[in-house]
């Protein structure tokens, strides 16, 4: 999916700069990844009094106390060494907030002209940013391959089950249980595991029905997983 509208002049200076930041900060980058930087405006995805600081790679505050991750956090998350994605796979993304980087997500694994598009399903558990998430996938064009959920994503969502990819935006102490069952075999779970703070960024693999391998990729700081799990 592309984003429909052209890309201001302005802005697109914007995302280069960042592009060439992460570049110097060691982040891989993949032309996939880059493409769907470029392509998904992180400005419609920020409150309005925050526009300007949407290219500036840090957490910004959105509604109900939450946050939308920093950029280099979103292209962590997308990129082969983390949960690898590829164009068909079906994503499970627990705590959508602003639905960024649901919509990152969506242009990994069904990007625009592809005939086997995969789909993303976003979870967020608090209404007011279940809607604002919604209200901003539909006004950038990605309803057709994301669908927002109002729902603790700490249950997965058994309904679209097995996924290739569970992708969690908020820190537990433990991993969810269901999210395990619900990975296929093959597929990648990627969470912040810890305390309040501070936590280990983790990736766990289900090599098997039974077995599960497990990686660790370096400390990061989310905000709390709420819900049955938190
Ligand atoms: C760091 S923010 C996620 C940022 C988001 N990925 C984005 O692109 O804007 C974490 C989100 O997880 C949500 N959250 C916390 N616990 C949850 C749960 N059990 N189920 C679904 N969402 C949850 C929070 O409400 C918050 O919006």
């Amino acid at each position: 999916m592309l984003y429909p509208m052209t890309i201001d002049k302005d802005i697109l200076e914007e995302k280069k700069k960042v592009l060439s930041k992460l570049r110097f900060h060691s982040i891989d980058l993949t032309d996939r990844m880059v493409e769907a930087f470029l392509n998904v405006p992180r400005e419609e995805f920020v409150l309005e009094k925050h526009r300007d600081r949407a290219y500036i790679d840090t957490p910004l505050p959105i509604l109900s106390g939450q946050t939308i991750s920093a950029i280099h956090m979103v292209m962590i998350y997308i990129s082969p060494k983390c949960t690898d994605p590829k164009i068909g796979d079906k994503v499970l993304e627990v705590g959508a907030g602003s639905g960024y980087n649901a919509a990152m997500f969506a242009e990994m694994v069904a990007p625009k002209d592809t005939s086997t598009p995969g789909h993303v399903y976003a979870s967020e558990i608090i209404p007011e940013l279940a809607e604002f998430a919604k209200t901003n996938i539909d006004k950038t064009g990605y309803s057709d391959c994301v669908t927002i959920l109002q729902s603790d994503g700490g249950l997965g969502y058994p309904e679209e089950a097995p996924y290739d990819i569970i992708s969690v935006a908020a820190a537990s102490k433990r991993v969810p249980p269901p999210l395990l069952k619900q990975l296929k075999i093959g597929g990648i779970l990627v969470l912040p595991l810890g305390k309040m703070f501070y936590q280990e960024l983790v990736i766990i693999k289900r090599e098997s029905e039974e077995e599960y391998s497990e990686k660790k990729m370096g400390g990061v700081a989310f905000v709390p997983l709420t819900g049955k799990y938190g």
